[in-house]
């Protein structure tokens, strides 16, 4: 801790209550470095739909909000499914049309981050590169997920007989998808809400 000294020469509270109330990432396993928070710092959290930055801020957020929404209810049915509240036509007929958009909107979504606004953040904010990378990388990783679960969508259109195995491993990348989006989307918010609120125009 850095203290600072007063003319008096005793370290200043209000330093000391600085360094002790300074923000942290939103979750314990953010992979953001304390270096890549100065934007972060200055526009945490608890200003993000504050009438200064909301106009700027809440567009990404409500993309994610509403990624987050999907995400929830597909895993929700396929609970429903698992504990024998729903039967197999209902799984089928309420999950086919639902994985498809959600896949459909995460592609592009991540397109436009990646060929978009990905790049232009790394050319105003050189040193943020390595936090960009980590957001492209989990990109990759999705990508492969939801090619899984495309396949397996694909085989449960053609399914019209009950597979408790496919059913299982449907759930099993649901599970895994969620995981890996509950830390990208916090950790890419962290890092780019503050960007959004902070510039000008
Ligand atoms: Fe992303
Ligand atoms: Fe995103």
């Amino acid at each position: 801790m850095t203290l600072s000294i007063t003319s008096d020469n005793k370290a200043s509270p209000q330093v000391l209550d600085d360094d002790l109330f300074a923000p942290s990432p939103r979750h314990p396993e953010s992979r953001l470095e304390a270096e890549w928070l100065f934007l972060y710092n200055k526009l945490p959290p608890d200003q993000w739909f504050g009438a200064d930055y909301a106009y700027k801020t809440s567009g990404w957020l409500k993309v994610h909000t509403n990624i987050r929404k999907r995400q929830r209810i597909l895993t929700q049915i396929s609970e429903g499914y698992q504990s024998g509240e729903y039967d197999w036509a209902k799984y089928r007929s309420q999950m086919l049309k639902r994985i498809n958009m959600h896949i459909l909107k995460l592609h592009q979504h991540h397109g436009v981050e990646d060929d978009g606004f990905f790049p232009e953040f790394v050319s105003m904010y050189p040193k943020l590169a390595p936090a960009f990378e980590i957001l492209g990388h989990d990109h990759g990783y999705l990508n492969g997920l939801l090619d899984k679960l495309q396949i397996q969508n694909d085989q449960l259109a053609r399914s019209e007989v009950e597979d408790k195995a496919l059913a299982e491993q449907l759930h099993q990348t649901l599970v895994d998808a969620t995981d890996l989006l509950s830390q990208h989307l916090t950790d890419e918010e962290d890092l780019v809400i503050p960007i959004l609120g902070l510039r000008q125009g």
